[in-house]
């Protein structure tokens, strides 16, 4: 591992400095594969949106439903779906002004090409528990087997114009869900699906995961908001599962649990301009829950803000599990009163009985922290605590500047392996393997690294 770094680290001065050299073999360019981890968003957004004329309007109005918040509109839904999803060049309407109460409901796929979800109006979901249905305990409304699909809301005040094939002005859009007790509830989950872009939409107050994307490719998300209470358990803003090409965009997320999280399965995710707080931070993982495979790949976090949460930038395993998480970006952060604003924690336990150390644990290396700046609640601004025999390798950190009032800031290391360039505060010493410290001196320059480390 420590050879494959030193290559690394040259082929990162290289792109720094404009050092040319040849000898640099193109499998160990880790680095600059973290420098382009980046994924088109053009990709994943369905290009017909902002088409206009020749759509075909399925307005739930015209299905029966009533919209005072209290009639149940859950079957007006579900037959506005069926139409919708079998016509040509529809739109499913839920119109401006109005409180739509449905059920946890399936919406399936797949459906005609080019379907537009317009959500302008409010879908409420029942609050008491007796009118949740027993056979969906965990869910309520589900859309899956969608292919090139548009969920699009008109955002308080926003000019229709950019938003929408359909002209409505200044409605108030949101999801909203009544906190009750109920467990691992999912407020919006898109499923097994591709190419569907979400722009807009707000969701409130989900008892648990607010907005899930499971088992799907080529996924938009564009400013969405998530807003729960910052003491309401386990409501994570957005969280991936199982998922592939995600970008993630103009995000505002305040939640009592991570801001977003992005568990097994999960590679080529792009997040940009991401405002968190309250909450837990962007979190990868949890992963190796009960020994089990955890595989995260390409993840980029570009331009975000986070305010009085608990965690910053966080990866997250528990011990036992195996699997690996590998290429990942941190850039251009800004935390402000942030308690781990660093953290990779490999004995994540969250659970009522103290966890075991074991010997397996999801394996973590090439992950890159670049310009990350603000305050830190803790002492400790960065916490890399990894497992004792699965140790963390290649973590970079570039352009780290945590403050702490009180003016005493440190850096937590185990079992972690990795180097800094250009200004590194709290330093992080602690990362250089030990007997290798010279490998990379001061650090500032392609001649004053030690080669001895790099055996090609
Ligand atoms: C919605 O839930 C309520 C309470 O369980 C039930 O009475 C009603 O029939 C459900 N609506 C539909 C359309 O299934
Ligand atoms: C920080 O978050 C906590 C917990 O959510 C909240 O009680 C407190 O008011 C927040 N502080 C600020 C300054 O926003
Ligand atoms: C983890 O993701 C892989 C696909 O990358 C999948 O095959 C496996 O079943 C997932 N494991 C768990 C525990 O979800
Ligand atoms: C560093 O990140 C901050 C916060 O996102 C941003 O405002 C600033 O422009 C970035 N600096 C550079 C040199 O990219
Ligand atoms: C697990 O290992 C870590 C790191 O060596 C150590 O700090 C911690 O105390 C251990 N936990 C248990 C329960 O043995």
């Amino acid at each position: 591992m420590a050879n494959l770094f030193m290559i690394s680290f040259l082929h990162l001065l290289i792109g720094i400095y404009g050092v040319a050299g040849n000898m640099l073999n193109d499998n160990f360019n880790i680095l600059e594969e973290l420098e382009n981890l980046d994924i088109n968003e053009e990709d994943v957004e369905p290009s017909w949106t902002s088409e206009r004329g020749g759509k075909v309007l399925v307005n739930v109005d015209s299905f029966g439903a009533v919209g005072d918040g209290v009639s149940d509109d859950t079957e007006a839904f579900r037959k506005a779906w069926d139409t919708a999803c079998s016509t040509p060049k529809s739109v499913f309407l839920v119109p401006p002004g109005c409180h739509y109460l449905v059920n946890a409901t399936k919406f399936k796929g797949p459906c005609v090409d080019r379907l537009v979800l317009q959500i302008d109006g409010t879908i409420v979901a029942p609050d008491e528990p007796e009118n949740w249905d027993p056979n969906l305990p965990r869910l309520w409304l589900d859309f899956s087997n969608l292919q090139g699909v548009a969920f699009q809301a008109l955002q308080r005040g926003s000019n229709s114009k950019n938003l929408s094939p359909i002209e409505h002005v200044n409605s108030q859009t949101f999801i909203q869900l009544d906190l009750t007790q109920y467990n691992l509830l999912k407020a919006l989950t898109i499923d097994s699906s591709s190419f569907v872009k979400v722009k807009g939409l707000t969701i409130q107050n989900s008892q648990q995961k607010n907005f899930v994307i499971s088992k799907s490719d080529s996924i938009g998300v564009y400013g969405v908001q998530v807003s729960c209470p910052g003491d309401s358990p386990n409501t994570d803003g957005i969280h991936i599962t199982g998922s592939t090409n995600v970008v993630l965009q103009d995000c505002k997320i305040g939640t009592g649990d991570d801001c977003v999280s992005i568990v097994n399965g999960s590679s080529n995710i792009n997040m940009n301009r991401i405002y968190c707080g309250p909450g837990h931070g962007v979190s990868i993982g949890s992963l190796g829950k009960d020994n089990s495979l955890g595989i995260v790949t390409k993840v980029v976090l570009d331009t975000a803000f986070l305010c009085n949460t608990t965690n910053g930038v966080r990866i997250k395993t528990w011990q036992g599990g195996y699997g690996y998480v590998h290429g990942v970006r941190f850039e251009n952060v800004r935390m402000e009163d942030v308690a781990n604003p660093i953290i990779i924690d490999q004995f994540y336990c969250d659970s009522p009985k103290p966890c075991q150390n074991q010997t397996s644990a999801v394996q973590i290396s090439q992950i890159m922290y670049r310009n990350i700046s603000g305050t830190t609640k803790r002492k400790e601004a960065m916490k890399f605590a990894c497992s004792d025999t699965v140790p963390c390798s290649n973590i970079v950190l570039s352009n780290i500047n945590l403050e702490r009032k009180d003016g005493t800031v440190d850096t937590y290391c185990n079992s972690a392996q990795g180097l800094g360039y250009g200004v590194v505060h709290p330093s992080a010493d602690c990362l250089k393997v030990r007997g290798e410290e010279s490998y990379t001196k001061k650090c500032c320059g392609y001649e004053e690294i030690d080669f001895s480390a790099a055996k090609i």
